[in-house]
């Protein structure tokens, strides 16, 4: 480890336990997996704003869509500190927002106070990989950006895009970016199985290639799948929109 360069990544690897090198492995060890939540934990900890605080691309993209579509109620995947979700509230959506991190909830309490739209946001603690806590047809849209690259296998991706269908009004949308077999980070650090690899930082991210995001599609009619680029790596990312069948 190279204590002397002293960028993010070196920060968290001190701090939160990573020393990713490059190895392989097949088996997916679903305990790994689930340790990424304490990493979260740790590196949200460690930084108030990690990914900034102005909404991002896809946001303000999904944004104008809903607007022309008239859709308000809007639930969020994985929302992280917020940055999006605050963007919704503040141009006149109704949030409900969840992820599995307890740092990530407080941060958004906070956030939504200071900006007076602690009315337009709900906060819940919850892990993804369980059914999600609402009734059928609940929300008009589902909004996630970087949740469905998290480490979770394919199965459970595919039954999490069938729990997203079924809390969807008919013709409700769902809108989820992920990063890509094309990415520069895919194949480096350790595998995790599947196509999930433990990057610099100790993150561990699952890459979906074309036919994996078409899998994730069943039961919608795909509206528009576009690439675009964040970051300064760049990180490689598809948009995908899906609308639920009626
Ligand atoms: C790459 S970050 C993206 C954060 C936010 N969407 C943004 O772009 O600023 C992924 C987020 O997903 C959350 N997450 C990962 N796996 C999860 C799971 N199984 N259930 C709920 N949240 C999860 C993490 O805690 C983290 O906040």
């Amino acid at each position: 480890m190279n204590i002397f360069s002293w960028d993010g990544s070196t920060v968290l690897m001190l701090f939160c336990g990573s020393d990713a090198v490059n190895q392989r492995g097949t088996d997916i060890d679903k305990d790994i997996l689930s340790r990424q939540q304490q990493h979260w934990e740790c590196v949200f900890s460690i930084n108030a704003s990690m990914f900034g605080e102005d909404p991002s691309s896809p946001a303000r993209w999904a944004a104008r869509l809903l607007k022309e579509e008239g859709k308000t109620k809007v639930l969020e995947l994985g929302f992280g500190q917020g940055r999006d979700t605050l963007f919704f509230a503040m141009n006149g959506f109704d949030v409900t927002a969840l992820d599995y991190c307890e740092k990530g909830i407080k941060s958004l309490k906070e956030k939504a106070s200071e900006s007076s739209v602690s009315g337009s946001v709900t906060p819940m603690q919850h892990d993804v990989r369980n059914r999600l806590p609402f009734e059928d047809g609940t929300f008009d849209a589902c909004y996630s950006h970087m949740l469905y690259c998290m480490p979770l296998t394919i199965s459970e991706l595919r039954s999490l895009s069938a729990e997203v269908r079924r809390v969807l009004k008919p013709g409700g949308l769902n809108i989820f970016t992920t990063r890509h077999t094309n990415d520069p980070q895919y194949g480096t650090g350790i595998h995790r199985g599947e196509d999930m690899w433990e990057i610099q930082g100790g993150f561990i991210v699952h890459f979906l290639s074309r036919e994996k995001v078409d899998l994730l599609s069943e039961g919608h009619d795909v509206l528009d799948i576009t690439e675009f680029k964040e970051g300064e790596l760049p990180k490689k990312l598809y948009r995908v929109t899906l609308r639920k069948k009626s």
